[in-house]
């Protein structure tokens, strides 16, 4: 028989989680550098990481956790039945410098697929929210696409001084795509930015390296809203490990794809 998961118990935790995160203090904050460039932790990172997993054990006790933060207790056996991905602040230097434009990342993968991913930006109180086979939400908005193209609307994209990744053939792929559409963004929280297609606000997001806890609660959104996400050279995303992230609408998606290829871009990474 299937599992009945609790999913309004799972979004009240997340907006437990956003509440952590609009209260926070960064005045006396601790700030801890990790490996790479540019990349921090706040105290605030790993409290809500903590507090997540602690009330998500209680929702789906066979569930393993794949976290971006104090990554000790991280699943090791990919093949669990039960994962949540997490990421406690997706925009951690956004969160820093008070951009208000960050989110509380949780998706929750089943014998390797994902089946529900919620992204919550507590600042201005929007949660995403998708199952699989029922639709995404923007809280009690379903949302679909509009096929737009380039042309057509915002290209978003992505990138962080501490995730290499060739910056001239991006920042390339940038320039064109700031010549053909209507103008580009780049957000700082790509669970956010990705979600944002399935809203209409992007009709793309590009990234040259993520990880899983970035996009996997924004994967099942935008595929929910009839969006599509792929690795840019058009490979199935990676629930394991890092990849190149392209996700938008579907004329938008071949579109750049195209053009990332023409730029250099020929890596399946
Ligand atoms: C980062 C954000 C950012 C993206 C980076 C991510 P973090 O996550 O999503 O938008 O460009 O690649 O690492 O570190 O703020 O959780
Ligand atoms: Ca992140
Ligand atoms: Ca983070």
């Amino acid at each position: 028989m299937q599992k009945m998961i609790d999913y309004k118990k799972i979004e009240d935790c997340i907006k437990k989680a956003g509440q952590m995160v609009l209260n926070a203090n960064m005045e006396n904050a601790s700030v801890e550098k990790k490996t790479g460039d540019a990349n921090f932790c706040t105290e605030y990172d790993i409290k809500v990481q903590k507090f997540l997993i602690d009330e998500l054990s209680k929702i789906l006790p066979e569930a393993s956790f794949f976290g971006e933060e104090d990554t000790s207790n991280n699943i090791k056996d990919m093949n669990k039945e039960y994962i949540f991905y997490i990421d406690p602040i997706d925009g951690t230097t956004n969160f820093m410098f008070n951009y208000y434009h960050s989110s509380v990342s949780v998706g929750l993968a089943k014998n390797g697929e994902m089946i529900a991913g919620f992204v919550y930006n507590p600042f201005v109180d929007k949660l995403y929210k998708a199952i699989k086979n029922e639709g995404a939400f923007l809280n009690d908005k379903k949302l679909g696409i509009k096929d737009l193209s380039v042309e057509e609307g915002i290209v978003a994209f992505g990138c962080a001084r501490y995730n290499e990744c060739d910056v001239n053939i991006l920042f390339e792929t940038v320039k064109d795509l700031f010549l053909k559409s209507l103008s580009i963004r780049s957000g700082g929280s790509a669970a956010i930015d990705i979600s944002r297609v399935a809203e209409g606000s992007n009709v793309i997001y590009l990234e040259y390296r993520l990880q899983p806890y970035d996009f996997a609660a924004a994967s099942v959104i935008i595929e929910e809203a009839g969006g599509i996400i792929t690795r840019v050279g058009g490979g199935k995303i990676s629930l394991t490990e890092p990849c190149s992230i392209l996700a938008g609408t579907k004329k938008a998606h071949a579109e750049v794809m195209k053009i990332a290829k023409e730029k250099g871009y020929n890596s399946e990474f």
